[in-house]
């Protein structure tokens, strides 16, 4: 074992020196790529050993708490195992050379072990021993520790090779803790990026919420006003056109009083649309059964609708508090969109379905709904759908994509003054050449007062 030994470097040359510093030199460009601290101790453990000359090199690392030292990486004839420490030596600091050196952060040669109070005896005798301290950022991180079976093999050469190596790893390690810190801070700042992403897109939502809601409110009591002004006026023209019916019994004035009555009797009806969105309608709440509800007004309408509607209707459905003739209109409103929004093979579909809204179903909800047991009524044709972002205003007063005459652009509106008058809401699915559901959440009738 003894031939193998290199010779001390005290007895160098300075070719061998310039050889020394070239290997020192490949050995700090080699750091730079090392991409963390294992991989550095174990680096730095063989290449002692390898490159610089010695027979062995245990590197030890310090805890955070800065009161033991761990083997981490060890390469020479004390470590059989390659890349592998089994059962890692841990020595206090303090105690041994290595805890030492730990201590007084001090390098240490050893000549003779044999009288150093200090040595810990091994399983491999030596005779001489060099410890030099690994310090970084102010703390001890370890020390690198080399052993020799020949009394007093190191010198001051090794001294400053050794502590040469030890700077270079101490730098390193600063390195690789700062590039630990940037990851940390650049993690915590897309972990800040992502929640303020998520807090600005909460509040755009909730803002938009508010506006719509604001909007609504706005347009509601204007709406509300001017109906109810423009009934006075109807109120006086109806009574007119009666009287006038009577004073004139020549044909001809009475078709023209037929058609005054007609335009003012349409005009009575948006009249209470309007009022119906502004949620101003004296609703005159009853328990219902929407299954029959529906089961009579398909009776009554298909006629009207030219075409079977198709009915699927959830048994045992809960009673719902609504008034019977504002359900007939919403129905007749929601189904006569749906019809003049298909070819005439088109299928018009009603569902009904009782519904649990629960806090961890809340996204499967209309956002302004509150959680509690619902009765869903949908109707579903196959229409042509409503584009995304027509979506919005669909539900606005006066909003019509139908020629004059054709359409008020006040049935959804009026859908959706009443169901908020009733407690719940409508909602609305699209997908444009697919077709459209209106869905109508009805507040089932609590248990205790069915
Ligand atoms: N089932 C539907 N399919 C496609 N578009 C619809 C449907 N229901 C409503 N709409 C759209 O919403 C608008 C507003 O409807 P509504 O308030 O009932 O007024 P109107 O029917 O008088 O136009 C319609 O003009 C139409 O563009
Ligand atoms: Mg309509």
């Amino acid at each position: 074992m003894l031939q193998s030994v290199p010779t001390s470097l005290r007895q160098r040359n300075r070719a061998s020196e310039a050889q020394m510093l070239r290997t020192l030199n490949t050995f700090a460009v080699d750091l730079m790529s090392i991409p963390c601290v294992e991989d550095l101790f174990w680096y730095v453990a063989q290449n002692v050993v390898g490159k610089l000359g010695f027979v062995d090199c245990v590197i030890y690392q310090a805890n955070d708490a800065q009161t033991d030292l761990t083997q981490a990486a060890a390469w020479g004839e004390k470590n059989p195992f390659g890349r592998n420490i089994i059962n890692p030596l841990v020595i206090p600091f303090g105690r041994g050379i290595t805890g030492q050196v730990a201590q007084t952060r001090k390098p240490v040669i050893v000549d003779d072990l044999l009288s150093d109070l200090n040595y810990i005896p091994d399983t491999q005798p030596a005779r001489s021993e060099i410890c030099v301290p690994l310090i970084c950022g102010g703390r001890i991180a370890g020390v690198i520790d080399s052993e020799h079976p020949e009394i007093g093999f190191f010198g001051d050469a090794e001294l400053e090779i050794l502590s040469t190596v030890a700077a270079m790893t101490s730098a390193k390690l600063e390195l690789l803790a700062e590039t630990g810190r940037s990851q940390r801070r650049y993690e915590d700042l897309v972990v800040a990026h992502t929640q303020l992403t998520r807090e600005t897109e909460n509040r755009k939502a909730l803002e938009a919420k508010l506006f719509e809601a604001r909007k609504q409110d706005a347009i509601g009591r204007l709406a509300g006003k001017f109906a109810h002004e423009f009934n006075n006026l109807l109120t006086v023209i109806a009574g007119n056109i009666e009287l006038l019916e009577l004073d004139s019994p020549e044909v001809g004035s009475q078709e023209t009083l037929q058609d005054a009555k007609t335009a003012s009797e349409r005009g009575a009806q948006l009249i209470r649309d309007m009022l119906a969105f502004a949620q101003r309608t004296r609703l005159v709440q009853q328990t219902v059964d929407l299954n029959a509800k529906v089961i009579a007004f398909c009776e009554e309408c298909d006629a009207t609708l030219s075409r079977g509607v198709v009915k699927v209707l959830a048994k045992d459905i809960w009673p719902v508090s609504v008034d019977p003739t504002a359900l007939e209109n919403m129905l007749l409103a929601l189904t006569l969109n749906g019809v003049e929004a298909m070819d005439t093979d088109g299928v018009l579909k009603i569902t009904t379905e009782n519904v649990f809204h629960t806090l961890a179903e809340a996204p499967n909800f209309p956002s302004d709904l509150t959680p509690g047991r619902y009765v869903r009524l949908s109707i579903t044709d196959e229409g042509r759908g409503i584009a995304p972002e027509l979506l919005e205003q669909i539900f606005d007063p006066f909003f019509t994509t139908k020629t004059v005459g054709e359409g008020t652009g006040l049935g959804l509106s009026m859908v959706l003054g009443v169901m908020r008058q009733s407690g719940g809401t409508v909602a609305v699915h699209s997908a444009v050449s697919f077709g459209s559901t209106f869905d109508l959440y009805f507040p089932a009738i609590p248990i205790a007062t069915e």
